[in-house]
């Protein structure tokens, strides 16, 4: 453990953070027996194991109904095409988020609409939602960041008022609750990733859980090339998709599934230590979500600095706390409005992957979400995997950014 006069490990000193922090993914021979199963077996497709999964994780979310896919960005098209968003249909999500929960909006034809996040959970702001509503509103996609739940007593609510569906991008929220229900199953339906940092991976991988039977047929549908439910193998009675799991992703999904619950835990043990010891500090603001969400999966811990209060660069900060040995980036840095395809999207001709959105009416060059901007400026992000750490080291990384921030005049001169 430092003490308060040991220097900055970028200036030279002992660093906070002592011992290395877990790998991630974590396997052990569960995953082994379970591909070597699926291995001789033969059966390497879309059988028995995937079905399985789907069923595991439908109950784990405690939603009646899953649909795997190839990922989190297939799972929130499928959804969308599933929930009848067409071409023309607006689709208001926010900025703050991966290029996933806007890009799958273009891919269905429809337009997204950018409504700003709240400044303490980082999510949507209903108010912003509501401002955005037009008669061409169709759906809007609520992201849980970071495994914290939006608005959703909110959320849900004012768009049944509206005629709207909600999908939820629960890409990080594997195991959130909102007063005890689990995340995807607050709105029509809620997507998830299995991507490689996720908090339960088998490399890529996603599903989508709902209680309406319909919909999962019709996403079940989409996923299988078209097939209606009880088809004839080459009879097609929608348009659809090759978006299946293969059985080898199925048994890794199926073991991982069986240390998530003790992970989420875990993790939101070691992110409570977090809380307490950095509350207060000095340029350090915490995320404050409602006490309504009763579990909270952490895919990162998030904290937000400022940078005058702090004296520092919020690039020169994490600088710091990577040299002290903590893990810690920037996060989502641009809003995704700022990124070129949105930029350019209404510079033609229409092109299928340069400018879908061309001569639809849209100019985002003008959208600004000052809160979302902010907080690209000033978030920290800490992997999920430092928080499967033991507690003793917990207290070393809140140690790390303790010292940094004691230091923060040694940087500005250094
Ligand atoms: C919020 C969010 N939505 C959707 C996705 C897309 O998931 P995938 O990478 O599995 O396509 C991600 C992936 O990081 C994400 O963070």
């Amino acid at each position: 453990m430092t003490n308060s006069s040991t220097p900055l490990a970028l200036l030279g000193g002992k660093r906070a953070c002592e011992q290395s922090w877990p790998a991630w993914p974590v396997f052990d021979n569960t995953e082994r027996t379970m591909l070597s199963d699926v291995l001789e077996s033969g059966q390497w497709w879309f059988g028995a194991r995937v079905r399985a999964f789907e069923t595991e994780y439908a109950a784990f979310q405690g939603a009646r109904h899953a649909v795997t896919c190839t990922n989190g960005t297939t799972a929130i098209e499928m959804g969308l095409r599933a929930l009848g968003v067409v071409e023309g249909d607006e689709v208001i999500v926010p900025p703050y988020s991966f290029i996933a929960t806007a890009s799958a909006v273009v891919t269905v034809g429809a337009i997204p609409v950018f409504a700003d996040i709240q400044p303490d959970t980082l999510c949507l702001d209903p108010d912003q939602v509501e401002a955005r509503i037009t008669p061409r509103t169709k759906a809007v996609i609520p992201v849980h960041v970071a495994g914290c739940i939006a608005a959703m007593d909110r959320i849900t609510p004012l768009a049944r008022r509206h005629g709207l569906r909600v999908l939820e991008d629960a890409a990080h929220a594997w195991g959130s609750q909102w007063k005890g229900r689990g995340a995807g199953t607050l709105g029509d339906c809620g997507t998830f990733s299995f991507q490689a940092s996720k908090n339960i991976t088998a490399g890529e991988g996603g599903i989508l859980v709902t209680d309406d039977e319909e919909l999962a047929d019709l996403c079940r549908s989409y996923t299988h090339c078209g097939r209606l439910k009880g088809a004839a193998w080459y009879d097609h009675g929608v348009l659809g998709s090759n978006l299946r799991l293969t059985e080898f992703q199925a048994a890794i999904l199926l073991a991982q599934l069986t240390r998530l619950e003790s992970q989420t835990l875990r993790r939101a043990a070691n992110a409570a230590i977090l809380d307490q010891a950095l509350a207060g500090l000095p340029g350090v603001r915490l995320l404050a979500p409602t006490p309504a969400m009763t579990r909270r999966s952490y895919h990162m811990y998030v904290f937000r600095v400022d940078e005058q209060l702090l004296g520092l660069p919020r690039q020169r900060f994490i600088e710091a706390l990577n040299a002290e040995g903590l893990p810690a980036s920037v996060g989502w840095y641009r809003p995704l409005y700022a990124n070129v395809v949105f930029r350019q999207a209404h510079q033609g001709p229409a092109h299928g992957i340069r400018s879908p959105l061309a001569n639809k009416g849209v100019d985002y060059r003008s959208v600004s979400c000052p809160v979302c901007e902010q907080v690209c400026r000033d978030a920290v992000w800490i992997p999920q995997q430092v928080l499967l750490a033991e507690p003793e080291a917990i207290h070393q990384a809140a140690e790390a950014i303790r010292k940094v921030i004691r230091h923060a005049g040694k940087l500005r001169t250094a």
